[in-house]
């Protein structure tokens, strides 16, 4: 598999159709979404990361070969410690991404492991139920979690998401997950 940064979108006069299927990687500041990607790719310096909240600054499209897909890397949310404008603008390109947006045909929900759910991730979840755009939970960072921990996290999606859904948990450390992720991606985008 060879993945390379296509395109990079700050702002909504630079955002165009593009016609391949996208699968977005979407979650809260600092969660791990680039390290995720990097750990699927196998490219630890594929996307920039961070211990400081707020790394990824744009709209990442990332191409996947064989394939012809993209895996797009957003921004986190639920980082307040940036301007009030510059908040607003990327929400502007975000809403444009998700609901004008042909070709989404999945959002990776990344999700902290040792976190109940948040009221962002659930406000995500939201939206991407109301554009009817399939949704793979990923409970992340699991390297970081006992067993205990783990339960109690699983469970509390389980209450939001229906006991159809069946978070899994990742690690972009351990690499626990990375074959069962690259599965349910392929899933989707053969779908
Ligand atoms: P933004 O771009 O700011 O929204 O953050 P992000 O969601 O892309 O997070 P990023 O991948 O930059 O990772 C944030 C921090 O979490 C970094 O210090 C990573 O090393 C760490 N991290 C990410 N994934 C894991 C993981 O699975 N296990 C552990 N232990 N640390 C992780
Ligand atoms: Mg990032």
């Amino acid at each position: 598999t060879t993945v390379s940064l296509e395109k990079t979108i700050y702002t909504l006069g630079q955002m165009e159709k593009i016609p391949e299927p996208q699968i977005a990687l979407a979650g809260r500041s600092n969660v791990g979404k680039s390290s995720l990607l990097n750990c699927m790719t196998n490219r630890k310096k594929l996307a920039k990361i961070s211990s400081v909240p707020g790394k990824t600054r744009s709209l990442n499209y990332y191409l996947v070969q064989p394939g012809n897909f993209y895996l797009v890397d957003l921004p986190g949310y639920g980082y307040a410690k940036r301007p009030k404008s510059e908040r607003n603008v990327w929400g502007n390109v975000m809403e444009h991404f998700f609901t004008r947006n042909k070709s989404l045909v999945g959002l990776i929900l990344i999700l902290d492991c040792r976190l109940p759910p948040q009221t962002m991730d659930m406000e995500l979840v939201a939206m991407a139920q109301a554009i009817s755009v399939p949704l793979l939970p990923v409970l992340t960072k699991a390297d970081k979690c006992n067993q205990r921990e783990r339960t109690v996290t699983h469970r509390a999606w389980v209450d939001v998401l229906g006991p159809d859904a069946d978070p899994l948990f990742f690690s972009s450390k351990s690499r626990q997950g990375r074959a069962q992720l690259w599965n349910e991606i392929h899933n989707l985008v053969q779908a």
